[in-house]
């Protein structure tokens, strides 16, 4: 089934330029970079992102790491790839979430380390479903910087100027 995952190269990822080999990683999976963009995320959007974690003890420092206040890289590189059961293949290349336990071939594995404050630093991101890749999509995107409809939208008018947003 052909569907759709959202990914995120994290700060230390960047810091550590790890960018070019996950990207070449990545491209084992013979699925489509269909949108892509650096972002300075903010506060508002991290809390959106990981709103799921929020009372977890680690949260503050979630929030640090992914802002890149840990490594003085206040960037991260968001990434939507497509195609054939494009959110397990990404999630397998990925390995587990805690790089401890990740496959030592897998990205995180590969890369990852566990803070002395216990944050996971996995380098990367990938959603866990297909309903975490919607809502992290429709969060970081919009529709016109995704070069194939995988969403429905809408238009609207603002100021006389259309735009269009996800429905
Ligand atoms: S998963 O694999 O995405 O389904 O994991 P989930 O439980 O939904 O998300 C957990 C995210 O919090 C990050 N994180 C930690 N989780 C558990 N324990 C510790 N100590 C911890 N530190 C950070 C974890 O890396 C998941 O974020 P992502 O961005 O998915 O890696």
């Amino acid at each position: 089934m052909v569907n759709q995952t959202f990914i995120l190269i994290k700060p230390d990822g960047l810091k550590k330029s790890l960018t070019g080999n996950i990207l070449t990683r990545l491209s084992e999976t013979k699925l489509e970079i269909v949108a892509s963009r650096i972002v300075k995320v903010s506060k508002e959007l991290a809390e959106a992102h990981y709103y799921h974690m929020k009372d977890k003890p680690f949260f503050n420092e979630l929030m640090r790491y992914i802002m890149g206040e840990l490594h003085d890289r206040r960037k991260v590189m968001a990434m939507i790839y497509w195609g054939d059961n494009a959110i397990q293949k990404v999630r397998d290349l990925c390995g587990a979430t805690n790089p401890e336990e990740a496959d030592s071939v897998s990205i995180r594995g590969a890369y990852g380390r566990i803070t002395t404050a216990g944050v996971y630093e996995n380098v990367i991101h990938t959603s866990a479903n297909s309903e975490d890749a919607q809502r992290e999509i429709k969060l970081w995107f919009e529709p016109n910087e995704v070069i194939v409809d995988i969403y429905p939208t809408k238009e609207v008018v603002e100021n006389n100027i259309k735009r269009r947003i996800w429905a």
